[in-house]
């Protein structure tokens, strides 16, 4: 049997491995047998040399069983989950799952916390008063079974191969590579228990696929590894070339989900909630059709059901359900300014990292996984692209706890949001399914 040094020199000369080599590797560092700077070599050895298609696989099996597995068993019917790998104002959770288990699905999601310029679910769930993410595993079950909902934070012990492995991917330019952001998200994902998941991989400025062909090769593989582990999955590639809706920060996007549960949301945002929420019930096995899907969502929005839904939810996490109804609970920045256009024109796009980046000036975002963030912060559009802004007319609101935040990210949002002459095509919100 190679050893751990052999094993990394093997990758480091392209050598594939066998399935019984990627299991040790996971297990040895998962266990303290092998140190970090071993597991940082072996990193850096897979992202030059790449993993072939059987090995991309067992990797992700071997993660997903480094710890425990959610048994879903005795919540009836698909279980369904949905993942976006990240954008900036990308609320779409917050809507979509509401929306679906309103509907008869039963949505068990384990979410992430915001980092860098992209927003996480749980920093936006944490700003409604009382919310908690953390459920024992027991409840989190229980509550999927009963109110078709939960959304947690993920324990410890599920996936410790993943939590270890892109802590160090983290700090070791490892990152950015296909075969180990897909081992990442997909061992995830089947460690969770869901037997069907949707994946929006995000294209554009704000994405972490800046062009449609690299996301193309990520959905791709996504797809592969998860349905050869036996999963259902649909991946989608959608807009973001600019925030979704006008929100970008936690409450303030918690506040825009809720107008769009009730009918009255950004159309970029509910036409995108609509249409995953379309895709899970068919995953789901509840209607025949997308179009049927469609129809059923928006008569959800149309009659409540889909508030009601929301307000069951946060009250089973310990959240204050009447923020649905009076969303001036929520926290909001004690300061706000406003962000005025420099010139007359079209605004011809964004900068959407630049939107992110600005937002998390004003206290929305994180630089290092254990700042905290201000959860009123963050700033609201008032326009998206192929709007017409004359001189002096506001591009934004921005809010904060203190205006000494202001300079630094107004001066970054106003270099994101570029104007010019003629009107610009309007991108497609889904680039391809
Ligand atoms: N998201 C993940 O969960 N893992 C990655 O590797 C990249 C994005």
């Amino acid at each position: 049997m190679d050893s751990i040094v052999e094993l990394i020199e093997h990758k480091r000369d392209g050598q594939a491995h066998s399935a019984e080599e990627i299991e040790r590797l996971v297990r040895s560092y998962v266990d303290g047998d092998m140190p970090d700077y071993q597991m940082a070599a072996w990193l850096m050895a897979a992202f030059l040399r790449g993993l072939d298609a059987d090995e991309t696989v067992w990797l992700t099996k071997a993660m997903a069983e480094s710890g425990d597995m959610v048994d879903l068993s005795p919540v009836p019917g698909i279980k369904v989950d949905k993942h976006s790998t990240g954008g900036v104002g990308d609320k779409t959770t917050l809507v979509v799952a509401p929306l679906v288990a309103s509907c008869g699905a039963h949505i068990a999601k384990m979410s992430g916390r915001g980092l860098g310029h992209t927003g996480g679910t749980l920093d936006k769930l944490e700003s409604i008063p009382g919310f908690s993410v953390f459920l024992p595993i027991e409840r989190f079950v229980a509550q999927v079974r009963d109110i078709g909902i939960a959304v947690v934070a993920q324990s410890d012990d599920i996936d410790p191969a993943d939590k270890k492995m892109y802590a160090l991917r983290d700090v070791t330019g490892t990152v950015p590579s296909v075969p180990l952001i897909v081992s990442s998200i997909i061992s995830k994902k089947i460690a969770g228990g869901a037997d069907a998941i949707l994946l929006d991989v995000k294209v554009g400025s704000g994405a972490f696929m800046k062009t449609d062909d690299e996301a193309r090769v990520l959905a791709a593989e996504l797809t592969r590894v998860g349905q050869a582990l036996g999963r259902k999955v649909v991946c989608v590639l959608s807009d973001m070339d600019q925030p979704l809706g006008h929100a970008v920060g936690n409450a303030l996007e918690v506040c825009e989900a809720i107008r769009t549960l009730k009918g009255e949301g950004p159309e970029d945002l509910t036409q995108l909630a609509v249409a995953l929420g379309a895709k899970l019930l068919v995953l789901g096995g509840l209607v025949s059709s997308e179009d049927a899907g469609a129809r059923m969502l928006r008569e959800s929005i149309e009659t409540g059901k889909a508030l009601h839904t929301f307000k069951r939810w946060v009250a089973a996490q310990g959240g204050d359900p009447a923020v649905a109804d009076d969303t001036s609970l929520l926290p909001l920045g004690n300061v706000a300014t406003v962000v005025t256009a420099e010139k007359s024109g079209y605004i011809q796009g964004f900068d959407t990292e630049g939107v992110g980046r600005a937002a998390m000036l004003l206290g929305a975002g994180r630089e290092k996984a254990d700042d905290t963030v201000d959860p009123g912060a963050g700033l609201v559009l008032s326009v998206k692209t192929g709007d017409r802004v004359a001189a002096g007319d506001p591009i934004a609101t921005l809010y904060a706890s203190c205006e000494e935040r202001f300079e630094a990210a107004a001066s970054r949002l106003g270099a994101s949001v570029h104007v010019g002459d003629t009107r610009p095509a309007r991108a497609p919100l889904f680039r391809e399914v």
